[in-house]
């Protein structure tokens, strides 16, 4: 790093890449944007030309080539763990765009390979920078929730199983589904909201009723083969954790329910407060329910509007420049995937599992 500019790459330039890594990036002042690396030749070239900067389509090419201090991956997630351990390796900070990896060896192997090499890793979750979001992490560190004993919440889509083979490939998706594409979303909201705490043992159940019916291409988003759809389409999983808390989580990319579109819903429940939330992945709106010593009553905050993957990609750049630790970190990921990867493993033996975190 020269001065306080960071050099910057962006590995996978697809339309995420691009419109919340790439664009946001161009107004952090700290930042210089290096290079672009993505396999499809003419997307690459199409953005790097567009934005001024250079076309790679081997991004261990362009690491070996250029002078680069930290990078974006926004391939698709089957390829996230194994893409950061590269760049890690090569000594350059990462922002991986979520979720850290398909399954939680490979979240633990990027996160030992980022304190091996002392680079910072932060996860792309861009819903943490929702105002929302963000009141309700203030009211639970304030201690107005009291002790929070339950936490809720859903996203499910009406009909949006996405076609494209980066969310549906066995390979490209890491061979998961709804759980592992949008569930990590409305985990890692619960998660937060009530300080990532210890999960003791997980019972789930994922489902596939949607994505291998062949009339149901015409609802959804883009097209696929049907024949050759395994992925989940529907999971829920109750979360045991030290101290009390349980949690109970939907996610659907297809349910039969009224609303259209996405939906994300939240709410925690304390002794002396409790928050509900509604959004998508992003939580929008945002109500604290609690009582005075004579009366009940309800705070709506003001929120302003933010620009979340700005203030995302800014945190990562000012993690770097004042050394200090990203607030989505690698650990996190770890006790959020080790809770996936439990839903999993509950639903394909039918019985509740227990969860042992991985030393680090
Ligand atoms: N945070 C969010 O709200 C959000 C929304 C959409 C997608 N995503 C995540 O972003 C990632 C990308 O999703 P997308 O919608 O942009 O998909 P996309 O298919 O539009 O883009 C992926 C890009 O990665 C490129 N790519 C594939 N393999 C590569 C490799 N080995 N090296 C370099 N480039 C490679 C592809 O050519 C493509 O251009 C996924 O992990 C997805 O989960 C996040």
């Amino acid at each position: 790093m020269s001065g306080n500019i960071v050099k910057y790459a962006i590995i996978g330039v697809g339309g995420h890449g691009l419109n919340r890594h790439l664009i946001p990036l161009l107004s952090v002042p700290n930042v210089k944007l290096v290079a672009v690396a993505d396999i499809n030749k003419s997307r690459c070239e199409e953005v790097a030309s567009k934005y001024s900067t250079k076309c790679y389509t081997d991004y261990m090419d362009m690491i070996n080539r250029e002078e680069i201090d930290a990078a974006s991956i926004v391939t698709p997630t089957g390829l996230h763990a194994s893409i950061a351990i590269d760049v890690l390796k090569s000594g350059i900070h990462v922002l991986v765009d979520k979720p850290l990896g398909a399954n939680l060896n490979e979240v633990v192997d990027v996160v030992k390979i980022a304190k091996k090499m002392n680079r910072k890793i932060m996860v792309g979750y861009w819903s943490r920078f929702s105002p929302a979001l963000q009141y309700a992490v203030e009211i639970y560190r304030k201690g107005l929730l009291g002790e929070p004993y339950y936490a809720y919440g859903y996203l499910i889509r009406r009909r949006g199983i996405p076609g494209s083979p980066t969310f549906i490939d066995k390979t490209l998706s890491g061979g998961r589904g709804a759980l592992l594409d949008i569930g990590c979303y409305i985990i890692d909201n619960l998660l937060t909201v009530t300080g990532y705490r210890r999960p003791l043992s997980v019972a789930g159940a994922a489902y596939t009723k949607f994505g291998n019916v062949v009339d149901e291409i015409k609802f959804n988003w883009g097209t696929w083969d049907p024949s050759k759809f395994e992925l989940e389409d529907f999971a829920t999983g109750f979360i045991r954790f030290e101290g009390g808390l349980t949690m109970v989580f939907e996610v659907a990319w297809a349910a039969n329910i009224s609303h259209v579109g996405e939906v994300g819903y939240m709410k925690v429940l304390g002794d002396r407060g409790g928050i509900e939330a509604k959004g998508d992945e992003a939580m929008k709106d945002i109500s604290f329910h609690s009582r005075s010593e004579n009366f009940l009553y309800d705070t709506k905050p003001i929120l302003k509007s933010t620009n979340m993957a700005l203030e995302m990609v800014k945190s990562f750049i000012y993690s770097i420049i004042e050394d200090r630790e990203p607030p989505i970190t690698g650990y996190q990921s770890i006790i959020l995937h080790s809770i996936i990867d439990a839903v999993y493993n509950s639903s394909s033996i039918g019985e509740e599992v227990k969860i042992v975190l991985p030393e680090i």
